[in-house]
């Protein structure tokens, strides 16, 4: 889920086309930083100084622009690595994010006018259990669980004044399987309830129905993983396993024009 506000209406036919042409899997990477650019991203999600513009009821989060002032120190030897791993893309922004409770599932796809929206990337930067912070080598496991199924936001209006908040709690949320913008559900529910509810214990089994996954992601220090934006995804029941917070560096993406 990224930052800001998220607008009720659907993509034009030839940019719904492009996204469902671009969908692809899940993908992770590892040590796709070396440890200097690992401890510098790190540093700044750690620093008790670093101040959260929005604090959601899910995640505290931090986003900004590629060109913005917090991205000076990035860009610079991001930009390269991200373009070998990727391809051609242009960065939308940036966002540290630090967990509160864990999302459920969701696409992060937000309407654009024009633009593409592309790959959605994830750097884990820190897991903390409850009894504080612990090296990096530790880190206690946990997921990043990417689905099959995806939201195209095809069955929104082609117009509206309608806006979505979405960092405002996840009550109201409806189940995937009964949210008209998701497809490719499977009939029933494919992920036995004894795995479902290993990972996912704030998520209830009923959510399950026509669910299936695409791939689990561990947090691994110095790898970074990926998703298209129109792919539902979920992080795992972190509190549920005596974790307090995870902390993250994230980039969502547009093709180029
Ligand atoms: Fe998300």
């Amino acid at each position: 889920m990224s930052k800001g506000i998220y607008h009720h209406r659907r993509f034009s036919a030839k940019q719904t086309n492009k996204l469902r042409e671009i969908a692809g899997r899940s993908k992770r990477t590892f040590n796709f930083l070396d440890q200097r650019e690992f401890e510098f991203l790190r540093s700044v999600v750690l620093d008790p100084a670093t101040e959260y513009p929005e604090i959601g009821a899910v995640s505290k989060y931090w986003g900004f622009g590629p060109e913005h002032a917090p991205a000076k120190d990035i860009v610079p030897w991001l930009m390269p690595k991200l373009e070998r791993l990727l391809g051609p893309h242009e960065v939308d922004f940036f966002a540290y994010q630090e967990a509160i409770t864990p999302w459920k599932i969701h696409a992060d796809i937000r309407w654009h006018e024009s633009r593409i929206p592309y790959r959605v990337l994830l750097i884990p930067l820190d897991v903390e259990p409850n009894d504080g912070t612990v090296s990096y080598d530790s880190w206690p496991e946990t997921n990043t669980v990417v689905f099959e199924q995806r939201n195209f936001l095809a069955h929104y209006p082609e117009s509206s004044d309608d806006l979505i908040i979405p960092n405002t709690g996840q009550d109201h949320w409806l189940r995937s399987c009964d949210d008209p913008n998701v497809e490719a559900l499977i009939p029933g529910r494919q992920i036995p309830e004894q795995d479902w509810n290993a990972l996912f214990g704030h998520i209830p089994y009923e959510e399950a129905e026509g669910m299936t996954i695409d791939r689990i992601n561990p947090w691994i220090p110095m790898s970074i993983m990926q998703w298209d934006n129109t792919a539902l995804h979920a992080a795992d029941d972190f509190l549920g396993h005596r974790i307090r917070t995870k902390r993250c560096f994230m980039i969502f993406t547009f093709l180029p024009e």
